[in-house]
């Protein structure tokens, strides 16, 4: 049954005051201890929670996202001690990192316990536990005082929300409450890190990177069972997807295209800084040439990229139109641009991205062009999420 109106909730005006947000949340952290929907913030992107005492609850998650149900779910707890119950095998190095890491954006993927029923896992033995940062998220958790299941609180196959306002274009009318905690600090689903035999290995790239789960390990001096470790970790932390729908990937929702606008979308090489521009000109020069005169393209990138675009502006061959104003020349093709606001830096071009995906991709432009960063640090959550965008199968 799909309630008929959707309340926001206003968390983000009582942070600084505990007992008011309680008594804010109180309503919708009552809806989902009785098995209803209600999706909330967290630091990586804003969840779509339900109960998994609530199976029929679970399963309308599903429905309401259009999401393919062999596709396991997040369970989100208020705080470490609360993963205990939902695992059979809390091992030691589990233990450490969910204490070095959560509250945090990483997910650990464990060996699950009986309390974690199938329609939350897709059948897998396997779960995905979290403990999401915001104390908005952690209070909510709290009072419902139930494991909460929690995918992204989008539509299945769009770029994943990171405002309330994302939330309620999606899904207005379809739950009963969205928990408005601003924008979401980190923009990118946390890091899934596979700890179920002797390979740990990251299945999806995120603000936590191999680097920082190594050096935590190293401090202390964890013993690694399996010899290559450090470079199946190492290496998982570069991964890319291969979109493949024939292949069987140990996280199933890497099988699906993501994130993806109506707009295609074509990434700009990752190069040194000059060739990278010179290679969106002639992107740029290429598209004007084969376009209609009321065609728009947008942009999405770093101040460097802004810059090659005004001097199309500058030579009147386009129009140059920052993505929030509204185009009133149709005699001239327009380019809609959404700047980052620094140069090549894979924490704010992640930070970003899905918020200007869902905004230039309202312009209804043809084409959307994003440029690629390197793989170091946040970088390989950001290209991991553009491939997935652009819908590239990538060897
Ligand atoms: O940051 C996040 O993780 C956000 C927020 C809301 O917490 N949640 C999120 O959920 O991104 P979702 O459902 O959009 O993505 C969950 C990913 C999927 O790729 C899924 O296949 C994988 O985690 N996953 C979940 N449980 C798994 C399991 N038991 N084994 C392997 N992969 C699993
Ligand atoms: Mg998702």
């Amino acid at each position: 049954m799909s309630p008929a109106a959707t309340a926001c909730i206003p968390a983000i005006d009582c942070l600084d005051q505990p007992e008011q947000l309680r008594k804010i949340l109180a309503p919708a952290a009552a809806a989902l201890a009785q098995g209803e929907l209600v999706a909330f913030p967290t630091e990586t992107v804003y969840g779509l929670g339900a109960s998994i005492q609530h199976p029929s609850a679970v399963e309308s998650i599903f429905k309401v996202k259009g999401r393919p149900n062999d596709n396991p779910l997040i369970v989100h707890v208020a705080d470490v001690a609360s993963i205990e119950p939902l695992v059979s095998d809390f091992h030691p190095t589990a233990r450490l990192l969910a204490n070095a890491f959560m509250p945090g954006p990483l997910t650990l993927i464990l060996p699950r316990s009986e309390i974690v029923p199938d329609c939350v896992t897709a059948g897998l033995d396997t779960v995905g536990v979290r403990v999401p940062e915001p104390l908005i998220a952690r209070t909510l958790l709290k009072l419902a005082g139930v494991p909460v299941a929690a995918p992204s609180a989008n539509l299945s196959g769009k770029p994943s929300p990171t405002t309330a306002n994302h939330v309620y274009h999606d899904l207005a009318g379809h739950i009963p409450y969205i928990v408005d905690g601003g924008p979401c600090r980190v923009g990118l689903e946390s890091t899934v890190l596979y700890l179920c035999d002797d390979q740990p290995r990251i299945l999806r790239p995120g603000a936590i990177t191999a680097a920082e789960i190594l050096e935590v390990l190293d401090e202390y001096r964890i013993e690694y069972t399996a010899k290559n470790w450090r470079s199946v970790l190492r290496e998982s932390d570069r991964f890319l997807p291969n979109l493949n729908e024939e292949t069987v990937p140990t996280a199933p929702g890497m099988k699906y295209r993501h994130y993806a606008p109506e707009a295609k979308v074509e990434i700009i090489p990752e190069a040194e800084i000059n060739r990278q521009k010179q290679a969106l000109t002639e992107r740029l020069i290429l598209w004007l040439r084969a376009c209609d005169p009321d065609d728009a393209c947008a942009l999405y990138g770093g101040i460097e990229l802004i810059e090659v675009l005004d001097q199309f502006a500058e030579r009147d061959l386009c129009q140059h139109l920052p993505v929030h104003e509204d185009r009133t020349d149709f005699t001239k093709p327009c380019v809609y641009t959404y700047d980052y606001g620094e140069t090549r830096n894979s924490r704010a071009a992640a930070h970003h991205l899905f918020a200007a995906l869902r905004s230039l991709d309202a312009k209804q432009p043809s084409i959307i062009l994003a440029p690629a960063l390197p793989f170091t640090d946040v970088g390989a959550a950001y290209m991991n999420r553009l491939f997935k965008a652009a819908g590239k199968e990538i060897i």
